[in-house]
């Protein structure tokens, strides 16, 4: 069979470009290992969002001021259930996405027999596909450290925590003060469990500005979580239900703790293993595909997105842009996304999210930039809501006034992160932003409120 495009994986990266490519009249073919959706729609960013709005809405009945509630109590099973629903939904849309596309979906894995510039020759299910140009979409799977016991059971990855069910912890151990640790944090916390956080480097969500850090370990210590910076895990022990992880602590003074599972969101690696045959595939680096700003890897038929590029930001978003541009790319077009600009979110109570360059950042580039900062307590809808004490930051150029950055820890800073996006890639100053009428009370008046200052 012969197709314009061959894709390998069926998440955000790889479902956007088959939609792409079959509207911009290519024919394309899929293939799948599991479900379509990928990491982000079955095991990964839908899911931990929709646990998130059931256990934040749990969390309210006891912080929601004049609301009284006795006897509340959650059914995890329920909760999973609804999850499943969410991704059931959202899958069966994208599964319509590819029909109405005419794409076809072949659901196996799929490994290439050979590759030169002029095109692939996949096998999958026992089926042979040629194609002129194959996207490598897919993906990645949690990296776990060499760390005695981490193969233990009651030792879960986040796959473990979102799927089948899900595991109803009343106390967890997280190895990994990243992303995906403090989301996973946020929902046991909400649920009332405790939870231990032990992070190796010196403050958890390392990429994120110090700033940002400290907040969310204020607001995680509030909740009665035990944050560990500057720690290194030497051993797991026990059994499901009760489990030590023992540790050495910034002060190099052994320590151990325990809870009934232990969770290691320790990073996520390339998933590109079994795709080429030893010795033919792309050039790689440190087991990911090596790319320039369209994808295109050391073979020019061989395009790669997402998770499974070296050196990439491990975001949905950026995965289905890159999808955009390689698409652009083979059909000889201008690539459409500004891949300069990308927004980061952490979907935590109250949420996190990035765009552009820090104050730091500009420091250390030898940028002159002006900075301003806004609590959230100066905005009526979050006093209202008695959102947690955030704020919104920007860093302008001192020179052009041009917005270079902006971070936020206040409620939809997940959704409000996108105007500073917009502004930041179109050149835009502060005051340009302060002159556009904001509606009152909003928490999107954070962002006029700011760039007033
Ligand atoms: P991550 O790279 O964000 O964080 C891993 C953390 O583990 C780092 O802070 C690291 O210093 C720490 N660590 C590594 N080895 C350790 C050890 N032996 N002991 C203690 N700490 C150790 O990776 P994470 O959280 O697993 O997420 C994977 C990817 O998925 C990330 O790139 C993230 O951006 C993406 N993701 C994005 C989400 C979002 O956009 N909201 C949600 C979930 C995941």
């Amino acid at each position: 069979m012969n197709f314009d495009l061959a894709i390998i994986g069926g998440g955000p990266g790889g479902y956007t470009a088959a939609d792409h490519a079959a509207k911009n009249g290519m024919s394309v073919v899929l293939f799948e290992a599991d479900l379509l959706g990928g990491t982000c729609l079955n095991r990964g960013c839908i899911p931990t969002k929709a646990l998130l709005h059931s256990s934040e809405a749990f969390h309210s009945f006891h912080s929601t001021p004049g609301v009284k509630a006795e006897n509340v109590s959650y059914d995890f099973a329920a909760m999973h259930e609804y999850k499943a629903n969410a991704v059931g939904t959202l899958r069966s849309g994208v599964e319509k996405l590819m029909k109405g596309d005419k794409v076809t979906v072949v659901n196996a894995f799929a490994h290439v027999t050979a590759c030169s510039e002029q095109g692939v020759t996949v096998e999958a299910g026992g089926e042979t596909y040629e194609a002129a140009h194959l996207i490598v979409a897919s993906g990645s799977v949690p990296s776990v450290p060499p760390i005695e016991g981490s193969k233990l059971p009651g030792v879960y990855t986040s796959n473990d925590l979102l799927e089948n069910g899900g595991k109803d912890l009343k106390s967890l151990i997280i190895i990994g003060g990243g992303v995906i640790g403090c989301e996973c944090a946020s929902i046991y916390l909400n649920l009332g469990a405790q939870v231990v956080i032990l992070e190796a480097l010196d403050h958890i969500l390392p990429p994120m500005d110090r700033e940002i850090a400290q907040r969310l370990t204020m607001f995680f210590k509030k909740r009665g979580a035990s944050v560990n910076a500057s720690c290194k895990v030497t051993a797991i022990e026990g059994e499901p239900g009760n489990m030590t992880v023992h540790y050495t602590d910034k002060a190099g003074k052994e320590q151990t703790c325990t809870g009934e599972g232990v969770l290691i969101a320790t990073g996520r690696r390339a998933n590109v293993v079994g795709i080429f045959p030893e010795g033919q595939g792309p050039e790689s680096e440190r087991g990911a595909l090596v790319a320039d700003e369209a994808g295109k890897t050391s073979i020019p038929s061989i395009y790669v997105i997402g998770d499974a590029k070296a050196r990439n930001i491990q975001l949905a978003h950026v995965a289905e842009a890159q999808a955009k541009n390689a698409v652009a790319a083979i059909l000889g077009h201008e690539l459409p996304v500004d891949m300069n600009v990308v927004p980061s979110c952490i979907y935590t109570s109250p949420e996190i999210a990035s765009v552009g360059l820090t104050e730091d950042e500009c420091k250390a580039k030898g940028i002159a930039v002006k900075a301003k900062k806004l609590p959230t307590g100066a905005n009526a809808k979050c006093v209202i809501e008695q959102s947690e004490s955030g704020y919104v930051k920007i860093v302008t150029d001192a020179a052009s006034g041009k917005l270079l950055g902006a971070q936020l820890v206040c409620p939809r800073a997940t959704d409000l992160v996108s105007e500073f996006a917009l502004a930041i890639s179109h050149g835009m100053t502060a005051e340009q932003i302060a002159s556009v009428i904001h509606p009152h009370p909003t928490f999107s008046e954070l962002v006029s409120q700011v760039c007033e200052i």
